[in-house]
């Protein structure tokens, strides 16, 4: 019998990669767990504090506080490492600074021989994940971010409680940038198989209702920095849920950062895609019907990512 282990390298032991990494401890997720921070002290604290509730968990796991060498057998590395923008700092600049904070991970990362996969949360996410893909060498599949997964569950849950129904019964995307310009294909909005305008009177009955709900989505994060100054339990569990699936080889459509390759009619822009996830990364983006102005828009969005990228390459 083959018994594969299965090990996760966390780069960012703040808010959000220790929510990442209670929540792989609270699943099972993984059997070895290492925590990289260039606060070497707090990975430590990290580890130990983690270690404490080993006792309680559903497994056994290994989780300590490690360096880049460490990744070189890991299946996943994951970056939540970033700095966080200054007072009147421009998004350029920084972009700009966690392009620098990427390289001094990234380049050690690669020189590790590490050969498995990246997830990566850092924001603007859809950009972060480019940079991981040019700076590794890796082939786009083997490098992912979270895209618009949490947006998507942000979605799932408020027309659940809209419809008054389980999330895990909506079938429904976020799509484009993690971001302002993110969207809704609502013509690909499901509750079990019916189209969810036609539920409350063909579109027109709830259409301002849709439209709030989107708008919602949309400026969660901002509602819930205002209130707590950060998110990260939802993007955690949002991670684990990623991990889960690549681990696992599910076969899972999530919806995540991946390289666009003609599909959508894009080409070389990483954005928030379903994708059907494995063991090897992203096996395929999964193609929605949009109509011609759910195109529209998502080209837009594209295009919001490409100024960014362009900003960066000037
Ligand atoms: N993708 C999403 O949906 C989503 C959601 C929430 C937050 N985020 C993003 O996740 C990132 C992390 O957020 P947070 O709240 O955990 O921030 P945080 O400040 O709590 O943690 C950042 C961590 O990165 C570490 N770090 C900084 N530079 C480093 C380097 N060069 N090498 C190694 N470690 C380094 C810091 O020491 C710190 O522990 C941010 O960019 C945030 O915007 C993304």
């Amino acid at each position: 019998m083959k018994i594969g282990k299965r090990k996760v390298a966390l780069v960012g032991c703040g808010m959000v990669g220790m929510s990442y990494a209670y929540a792989l401890l609270n699943q099972n997720l993984c059997d070895e767990l290492v925590l990289i921070d260039l606060d070497k002290k707090r990975a430590e604290g990290e580890a130990m504090d983690l270690n404490h509730g080993l006792a309680f968990s559903g497994g056994n796991m290994k989780i300590f506080a490690g360096e880049y060498a460490d990744c070189g057998d890991a299946d996943l590395v994951v970056i939540c490492a970033g700095v966080a923008q200054k007072p009147g700092e421009s998004r350029l600049a920084l972009l700009q600074r966690n392009q620098a904070v990427f390289k001094s991970i990234v380049d050690p990362v690669v020189a590790s021989g590490f050969g498995g996969l990246f997830l990566v949360a850092t924001n603007p996410v859809d950009v972060m994940t480019r940079i991981t893909c040019r700076l590794s060498g890796f082939a786009p599949q083997r490098v992912i971010g979270t895209g618009t997964a949490l947006d998507t569950a942000r979605l799932r849950y408020l027309l659940g409680e809209y419809f008054d129904v389980d999330p895990r019964s909506i079938h429904a995307y976020v799509l484009g940038e993690h971001g302002d310009s993110e969207f809704v294909p609502w013509s690909q909005a499901l509750l079990a198989t019916r189209p969810v305008g036609q539920l409350c009177g063909d579109w027109g009955g709830c259409r301002e209702d849709l439209e709030r709900i989107e708008e919602e989505v949309r400026t969660a994060a901002y509602k819930i920095i205002e209130a707590k100054k950060a998110t990260y339990y939802g993007i955690g569990m949002a991670m684990a849920r990623i991990t889960r699936a690549l681990l696992g080889d599910e076969h899972s459509v999530l919806t995540v950062s991946a390289r666009l390759d003609g599909q959508y009619g894009q080409r070389d822009v990483f954005a928030g895609v379903p994708c059907v996830l494995c063991r090897d990364g992203v096996k395929q983006v999964v193609e929605l019907a949009l109509t011609q102005e759910e195109k529209a828009r998502f080209a837009d969005s594209c295009r919001t990512l490409q100024e960014s990228w362009q900003g960066l390459e000037g």
